[in-house]
């Protein structure tokens, strides 16, 4: 089960890093629905390997083929087959680590799990998964946007010590070429090179940087979201944290509300139109596990990537020391490649939720 997610709009997602093919099946998706193929490319293209030089020079193509569930453009309210055949597989690379467990990485979790690892790269943990969810993701925006208008729209805020805040109407009028608008996909050009600066400094020292995506939902309407276990932002909690290297979640105002006064914090509300607003947005959307009307904004925390050429003292399963130098080509940081992620995976739980608010006004 632990390959699947979601209720009525549910997406699973198969293969390994170094297999045929890495895909998802999207079961649920209402019939009707205008999907453009190129629009799941163009998410696809900017998760993928070897785009700019702050990436790993893997160059994986990345071709998503449409098996079923779509016929001239519209979904048929089948299951969605998406596939991507994995073109770029070099087990050599991993070898040398095989009977080395990669530290904080899954090898050693997982062959306590299963006994038995995947030959080589990082199997279902590689982040090669999570061009499925990408591919997914980009049906369930789709949707989302036609159906409701939903805008979803995610950037790079932090790169190691270099952070960069974005003032609320920055963030009403920011785009998705905004954010591509420099290889490190944060928009505020000046701290971007910083940024890019402190990645390239870390690939020469053979080291790796972390950091943290933002992500702001856009006309996401009031009432999604479940009142107790599935709440709108325990779900996104979940699905951020699923994504690999993913280390913290927050919602709005998140730790910084642990220093604030009630009277600071609470969005009180105005008049506007039939309906009412708040003020302030500090809850990020959602009151209750249930968005507000107001745009969602959250943020996800990114550790350093794992395999790093930097020799380290560790040991290998047998317990005697070693030292490690990660062979293989790696990403310095993870965080330019996982914006269309943190999308996708907002998009999975949004359009999902939305269809159960659906069906529970019927
Ligand atoms: C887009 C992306 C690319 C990644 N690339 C690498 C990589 O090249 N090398 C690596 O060791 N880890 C990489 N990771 C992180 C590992 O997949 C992750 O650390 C590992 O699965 C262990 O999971 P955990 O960090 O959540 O515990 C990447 C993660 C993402 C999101």
């Amino acid at each position: 089960m632990s390959s699947s997610f979601g209720t009525i709009f549910k997406t699973t997602t198969f293969g390994e890093s170094h297999g045929t093919g890495v895909g998802a099946v999207v079961d649920g998706c209402p019939a009707g629905v205008k999907i453009s193929r190129d629009e799941i490319q163009a998410q696809l293209e900017r998760r993928r390997p070897g785009q700019s030089r702050l990436t790993t020079p893997r160059k994986e193509g990345d071709q998503v083929e449409i098996l079923s569930g779509l016929e001239n453009g519209l979904t048929l309210g089948t299951p969605i087959a998406l596939m991507v055949r994995n073109r770029n597989q070099k087990p050599g690379d991993y070898s040398q680590m095989s009977n080395i467990p990669r530290p904080s990485h899954a090898d050693y979790s997982y062959r306590m799990k299963y006994g038995i690892n995947s030959q080589s790269g990082g199997g279902r943990a590689s982040a090669r998964e999570t061009l499925a969810r990408v591919a997914a993701g980009s049906v369930a925006e789709q949707f989302l946007k036609s159906a409701f208008g939903v805008e979803i729209i995610a950037w790079v805020s932090q790169v190691g010590p270099v952070e960069m805040v974005l003032s609320d109407t920055e963030v009403e009028n920011l785009s998705r070429s905004d954010v591509d608008a420099t290889v490190v996909r944060c928009p505020d050009l000046q701290k971007a090179e910083l940024m890019t600066a402190a990645i390239e400094k870390a690939a020469t020292e053979k080291n790796s940087l972390g950091g943290v995506i933002s992500c702001v939902c856009r006309r996401v309407p009031a009432g999604w979201g479940e009142p107790v276990f599935d709440k709108l932002d325990a779900l996104l909690a979940y699905v951020m944290i699923s994504i690999p290297a993913a280390k913290g979640f927050a919602l709005g105002s998140g730790f910084n509300a642990a220093t604030m006064t009630g009277s600071a914090h609470n969005d009180c509300f105005v008049k506007d139109g039939a309906k009412l607003k708040t003020k302030t947005n500090f809850s990020g959307g959602v009151q209750g596990g249930i968005s507000n009307g107001q745009p969602i904004n959250f943020s996800v925390a990114f550790k350093p990537v794992p395999t790093i050429g930097k020799p380290q003292k560790t040991a290998d399963y047998d317990g005697c020391e070693v030292i490690l130098e990660g062979k293989g080509r790696h990403d310095p940081c993870v965080l330019p490649r996982a914006v269309p992620i943190v999308e996708a995976m907002a998009a999975l739980t949004l359009a999902d939720l939305a269809l159960r608010q659906q069906r529970s006004n019927l």
